[in-house]
């Protein structure tokens, strides 16, 4: 079992390098794994990768990847070179882009001496509502959850390690997939914080309860006064 601490993954949602530095100065010893996002890395590029690495920390790429197969092979070649501990693609890429990006992650990896990074995959984006699957999108399935837990299958036959879900889908896919497939969770709001622009939202401790093995936190961190002090208690909260 993964201790507490380690399951704590913070966004380094940062507009400039310097705060970058400034969070991960404060954060050390309490957080091992930053997520970077395409804000982040669209402004800063793979050396803002580098830095967390530098910092003795661990990378979650967060760039949801969703091309052509051979693209998001290539794309995901150079996540694995670039050390990063984890990143996602998106499951409406479909079955072949998911095997093919593993496929090029895991053959670089063995080649070149390197760890593969954990794959996941997005399934829905939490801010997709009904309305928008059936009327903009056009994908008139059973409801939310149903698609969740489809394209969790999917991700789980390509044989990706796990996938990023909202709180509200941890425990259906847990319960359809069982142990060991990673599940990853944003939209969790510790005790007493700002719930931001965040609508379905979950507490640390019912997170983990429910079945994530990750849970992703920005703002109540990144914001606070007192960085170190706001993680310790979300941490307190999941050991809870
Ligand atoms: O500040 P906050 O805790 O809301 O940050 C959560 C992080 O997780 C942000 O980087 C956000 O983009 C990301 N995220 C999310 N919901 C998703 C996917 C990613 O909040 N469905």
């Amino acid at each position: 079992m993964i201790p507490a601490r380690e399951r704590l993954i913070v966004a380094l949602d940062v507009d400039s390098e310097k705060e970058a530095e400034r969070l991960l100065d404060a954060l050390k010893g309490a957080i091992q794994i930053f997520k970077i996002g395409s804000q982040p890395f669209t402004a800063f590029g793979p050396k803002i990768v580098d830095l967390v690495h530098k910092k003795g920390c661990k990378v979650f790429l967060d760039l949801k990847y969703h091309d052509t197969p051979d693209t998001v092979a290539r794309a995901a070649r150079e996540a694995t070179r670039l050390g990063v501990f984890m990143f996602n693609v998106h499951s409406l890429g479909g079955m072949e882009m998911m095997k093919k990006c593993l496929e090029a992650s895991s053959e670089t990896a063995e080649k070149e001496g390197l760890q593969r990074p954990k794959i996941l995959a997005v399934t829905l984006l939490t801010s997709i509502t009904p309305e928008i699957l059936q009327n903009e999108i056009g994908i008139k399935g059973k409801g939310v959850e149903d698609d969740v837990r489809r394209l969790a299958a999917l991700a789980a036959e390509a044989h990706l390690d796990g996938v990023v879900s909202s709180p509200q889908e941890i425990r259906v896919i847990r319960e359809a997939r069982g142990k060991g497939f990673l599940i990853v969770t944003p939209g969790v709001r510790p005790a007493g914080s700002q719930m931001d622009d965040q609508k379905r939202i979950s507490a640390p401790k019912e997170a983990i309860k429910a079945g994530a093995d990750y849970i992703v936190v920005g703002r109540p961190i990144i914001m606070a006064k007192d960085p170190a002090k706001a993680a310790e208690e979300i941490i307190k909260e999941m050991e809870g």
